[in-house]
């Protein structure tokens, strides 16, 4: 009798924890959820999966595992899930990196990146099979890095943020009208149904407004075989990253169901999105407040004084073909708040192409580095703002992201994301002993490669940088280098008439014909990627007009050094190098940077290439005819030029004039 009773409870244990096949989860509000990073549940229910104030990467994982299989020989079950979701872009269209449903062995994804990777994978394991990760992407960027389609799309990551599949986000209405486009970054509550098919190995995404029932025709239809995906039992959760722009990311209802469909959500008793924060809402909010104070300051000449100046103070220019860019644009009052009436406090720099100050935007908080460029043409502004603002669009992470941009007469003002560290040559030059070491140079150099790749080679348009040094490489938290400044000296080209054609660029990174004819391309913007090389790797300045004469122009003493057959001589040597071939390498892919024959110089493919060791180097064979050719070029404009080498622009007459 006793053993039978034991038997029965074992029995009973054995067959207790009986396993979760499925959940709904209509609203959030006490759910049993893994939440990380900046993940977390508002008092109306919502998932909220970014925090707009931190940069982080986030999850939200049901708190426990799923069986998806009997062992790993067997299939994989078939399973349903639909979530709701909202991406409330607060401030701007651009938006940050989206939303990723994703199944995966484990909950530890401390080792993940956020911004593009979603918090999902790192440059070291992306696209890696032992990650054993799936996830559906919900994807507002365009990332060449992963193959991307366009900065609205649905993607199957398999192992890799480098979509299986991806389609542009849309429906097929039920009422058979046809392919219809949804932006993702709309606001709006879109619905989205992943559906697996173990046995044949099919995969199903459908996508739609939250109003309309699920469209029959699957916005992607993709066979997929998850066997080697997936383990006997999975996590599966959320991801997003955040980003500087002040984007929210919502997650409203969502169930799973395995073997069959997924309990329909009840759409009544979801929660309701926080609505967007429109510029448009804002600024009839300002109108009115503006009538309503004119109609009161009316009255009394005081305060009509007050009022006009107040006026001239926050004027901006607004004009029709701008308004396409609205979403984009910043209100100068904003950027004035921001700035503390852009008080010397928060000077950051003065560079050539204006000042720079840091700000807190008001409403969020978001810490921005707002750049003042004086501008005297109107012409040619549209071109420039809108090029400007394309390149918005796309972002990589050695790039300097730009925010947004506001008009004043004579004055553009472009918001950048701020970066703690200050530029490159500020930790370069000045200090002694040395407050970069070699191997964090040598990443900076890596990740400045990359990001002048993407501009000339991997973005749809050609950009170049025309202006590559030091000063306008600047440090994010992590020490890793970004490119400021790209496409800005293109203001200097619209408009300028032939007579006027300026060089642009900075003294000491000028390739020998650019000072000639003025007109920049790839191959130039290498040759400055030159000079920078041999900059970091020297830790001398490309020009130094204080040293003794050989070495005053930076180009010429490597060269010297490399004649001399003692090239590494010209490396920092408050340096100790651990691999002294790697500072060897820059310093000769430097100079084979900055030969003066343009087509001799090697792409930034290959300078990518040469620089991560997968191509060796070639042998440098100088093409230089004689001795300081450099120095001579640079001769006549050292004396005019004095002492400011780091003039942003030399007119073209300054340099050739008198040859
Ligand atoms: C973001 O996180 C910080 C620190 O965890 C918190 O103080 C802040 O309130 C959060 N912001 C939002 C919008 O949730
Ligand atoms: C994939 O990851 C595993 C485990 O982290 C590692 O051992 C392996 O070398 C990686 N493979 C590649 C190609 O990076
Ligand atoms: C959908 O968007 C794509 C690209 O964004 C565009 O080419 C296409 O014309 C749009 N289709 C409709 C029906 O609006
Ligand atoms: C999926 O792949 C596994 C081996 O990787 C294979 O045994 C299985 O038949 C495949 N399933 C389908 C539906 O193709
Ligand atoms: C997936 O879509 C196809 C049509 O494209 C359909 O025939 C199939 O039944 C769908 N599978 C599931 C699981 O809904
Ligand atoms: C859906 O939610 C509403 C409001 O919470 C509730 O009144 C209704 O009974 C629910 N419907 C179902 C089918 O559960």
């Amino acid at each position: 009798m006793l053993i039978r009773v034991l038997l029965l409870f074992l029995l009973f244990r054995e067959a207790a924890p009986e396993e979760q096949t499925e959940f709904t989860f209509n609203g959030f509000r006490g759910a049993q959820l893994t939440l990380d990073g900046g993940a977390t549940i508002t008092g109306e229910g919502l998932l909220r999966l970014t925090n707009t104030t931190k940069k982080i990467k986030s999850h939200a994982f049901f708190s426990t595992p799923l069986r998806f299989r009997q062992s790993l020989g067997t299939r994989v079950s078939s399973f349903s899930s639909t979530f709701v979701f909202g991406i409330v872009p607060e401030f701007t269209d651009l938006s940050g990196h989206g939303i990723a449903l994703f199944f995966s062995p484990s909950k530890d994804f401390s080792g993940a990146l956020g911004n593009q990777y979603m918090g999902l994978f790192s440059t070291s394991n992306n696209g890696n099979s032992s990650n054993h990760v799936f996830a559906v992407e919900l994807d507002t960027i365009q990332n060449p890095e992963f193959g991307d389609i366009d900065t609205n799309h649905v993607g199957i990551d398999i192992n890799s943020m480098r979509s299986s599949r991806s389609v542009p986000a849309g429906y097929y209405p039920s009422d058979g009208s046809g392919f219809k486009n949804l932006s993702l970054i709309s606001g709006q509550r879109l619905q989205v149904w992943v559906e697996y098919e173990g046995d044949i190995g099919q995969l199903n995404v459908t996508l739609a407004p939250m109003e309309e029932p699920k469209p029959r025709v699957p916005l992607l239809s993709s066979p997929t075989n998850l066997s080697d995906v997936f383990l006997e039992q999975m996590f599966m959760g959320f991801a997003s990253s955040s980003d500087p722009f002040q984007t929210s990311h919502y997650i409203l209802g969502w169930s799973f169901k395995m073997n069959g469909e997924a309990q329909a959500l009840n759409l009544s008793s979801l929660p309701s999105l926080p609505q967007r924060e429109t510029r448009k809402a804002t600024k009839t909010w300002f109108i009115w407040i503006s009538i309503a104070l004119a109609l009161f300051v009316l009255g009394t000449v005081a305060g009509t004084t007050w009022f006009v100046r107040r006026k001239i103070r926050f004027s901006e220019l607004l004009e029709d073909w701008e308004v396409e860019y609205g979403p984009s644009r910043f209100a100068y009052k904003d950027l004035f708040m921001a700035t503390e009436g852009f008080s010397d406090k928060g000077l950051l720099g003065t560079g050539g192409f204006g000042k720079v100050h840091r700000g807190v935007l008001p409403n969020s908080n978001l810490e921005v580095a707002v750049k003042r460029v004086s501008h005297d043409s109107k012409q040619g502004m549209k071109e420039f703002v809108a090029e400007i603002l394309s390149m918005g669009r796309l972002r990589h992470r050695n790039l300097v992201q730009l925010l947004g941009y506001c008009r004043r007469r004579g004055e553009l003002l472009l918001v950048y994301e701020f970066m703690p560290h200050s530029s490159l040559d500020k930790m370069l030059f000045g200090h002694n002993p040395p407050k970069l070491d070699w191997n964090q140079r040598f990443r900076i150099i890596k990740d400045v490669a990359s990001g002048l790749l993407y501009l000339h080679e991997e973005w749809e348009q050609v950009v170049l940088h025309r202006d590559v040094k030091a000063s306008n490489v600047l440090l994010d938290g992590d020490l890793n280098g970004r490119l400021g400044d790209f496409g800005l000296a293109r203001l200097y080209d619209h408009g300028a008439t032939p007579q006027t054609t300026r060089v642009v660029g900075t003294m000491g990174y000028l390739a020998p014909e650019l000072t000639k004819s003025g007109k920049a391309d790839k191959a130039t913007d290498v040759f400055a990627f030159g000079v920078f090389l041999l900059e970091v790797a020297s830790g001398r300045r490309p020009l130094e007009p204080q040293a003794p004469e050989e070495e005053v122009v930076l180009v010429d003493w490597v060269l010297e050094c490399w004649k001399r057959g003692a090239i590494v001589e010209a490396a920092d040597q408050r340096l100790s190098y651990t691999a002294p071939e790697e500072v060897e390498m820059v310093l000769r892919l430097g100079l084979l940077c900055c030969d003066p024959m343009p087509t001799a110089r090697p792409s930034m493919r290959q300078v990518v290439q040469f620089l991560k060791g997968e191509v060796p180097l070639p042998e440098f064979t100088s093409n230089y005819l004689n001795d300081g050719v450099m120095s001579l070029i640079y001769n006549e404009a050292l004396d005019d030029q004095a002492p400011s080498f780091t003039a942003f622009s030399a007119s073209r007459s300054l340099l050739s004039g008198g040859r």
